[in-house]
């Protein structure tokens, strides 16, 4: 059974507020076979709304029932584009929200925190490929997420994660829900999302790093355009029900970002939860928390030379990772797009 049969998304919420936007028939060949290097994306290529943001053709299944997807005013939703500290930031929000419970926190965070548009990043077909299926050691392929459903029955207070832009969500959402956003310097997303391409196999990407960041650039990787994602957020900024944090404050001063995102969720926190939490938040406690690293997915290939789910977590750490040429563009890239943002938030 295909995940569009399964998960009959429009099924999941009332059908209001109507999605506004055309769904283009999704564009084989742009993926398949000019470019090739996302073998995963079976069903093709799609650009949603005004600024075009790119997803995989099954996402058309599911637009309407993910714009349609009623928040509570008791959500918390942890928003970003990929690759920005957005896991890092699931953590910190969950055990927020549950009283530092490390003990439940050792469930999957994906069962804790549903993606919400988990089933139109997998194509189900991708099981079926021969080094996904030899990892699956003859078991069958995984259920559909079915992560609308899964969060339409939490019952309050719910965490949920999404990597779509506010333009595809609800308009009621910052009305209703309190979202933290996390951002982080594109140049540190792009080779983190790069290293992402080549552990996650549902991408099936087989392409080098410089032609990577050729895509990224072009707007031709999932989620993209990064700035107008990004910007979609800055435009919102004076909204009370929207806190946005940067990967680079994370970095610099966790405990201060903890602080702050708990005052936002109205959440008192002691001298010793800080503590004991900062340390949990760490890099090496989170590389080995077996509830934040999908490693035995059967989709996921950890690779010594790739790193793992949680990696290096440098800031700056692209400019040892890319060529002179891969560079140079990225800088013209955000001289052309950044808009002042990049200073705003430290990144130049
Ligand atoms: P790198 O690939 O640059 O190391 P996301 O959760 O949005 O996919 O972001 C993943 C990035 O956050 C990866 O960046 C990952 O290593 C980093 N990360 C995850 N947990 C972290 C932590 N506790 N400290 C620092 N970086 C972390």
């Amino acid at each position: 059974m295909s995940s569009r049969e399964s998960t009959s998304p429009k099924s999941c919420n009332s059908l209001k507020p109507k999605f506004p936007y055309d769904l283009p028939a999704p564009c084989v060949d742009d993926v398949l076979s000019l470019r090739k290097r996302y073998s995963g994306y079976l069903s093709g290529a799609v650009a949603i709304g005004p600024q075009k943001y790119y997803m995989q053709g099954i996402y058309n299944d599911y637009a309407e029932a993910l714009y349609e997807f009623q928040f509570r005013p008791s959500d918390v939703v942890v928003a970003s584009y990929p690759k920005t500290g957005t896991t890092w930031t699931e953590e910190l929000v969950w055990l927020l929200l549950n009283n530092f419970d490390y003990s439940q926190a050792k469930t999957p965070l994906d069962m804790r925190f549903p993606f919400l548009e988990a089933d139109c990043i997998i194509d189900r077909r991708v099981f079926e490929f021969p080094e996904v299926a030899e990892r699956m050691n003859g078991e069958p392929p995984p259920g559909p997420f079915d992560s609308l459903h899964r969060a339409r029955d939490l019952p309050d207070r719910r965490a949920l994660k999404t990597h779509l832009p506010f333009s595809l969500l609800s308009p009621e959402l910052l009305r209703t829900s309190k979202v933290v956003y996390v951002t982080r310097d594109p140049r540190d997303v792009a080779v983190s999302f790069y290293h992402h391409h080549k552990i996650i196999l549902s991408h099936g990407f087989s392409g080098t790093i410089d032609e990577f960041i050729d895509d990224f650039i072009e707007d031709k990787v999932l989620y993209s355009p990064f700035w107008s994602h990004v910007r979609e957020a800055w435009e919102k900024r004076d909204e009370p029900n929207l806190l946005i944090i940067t990967y680079e404050e994370l970095k610099s001063d966790l405990p201060a970002v903890i602080l702050r995102i708990a005052s936002f969720l109205d959440v008192s926190v002691s001298d010793a939860q800080l503590e004991t939490l900062t340390k949990h938040l760490h890099i090496d406690s989170m590389r080995c928390n077996p509830a934040i690293n999908p490693d035995h997915d059967p989709i996921v290939k950890i690779d010594p030379h790739e790193g793992g789910f949680v990696r290096k977590g440098a800031v700056g750490g692209w400019r040892s990772s890319l060529s002179e040429t891969s560079q140079a563009k990225l800088e013209a890239w955000m001289r052309r797009n950044a808009q002042g943002l990049d200073q705003h938030f430290g990144w130049t």
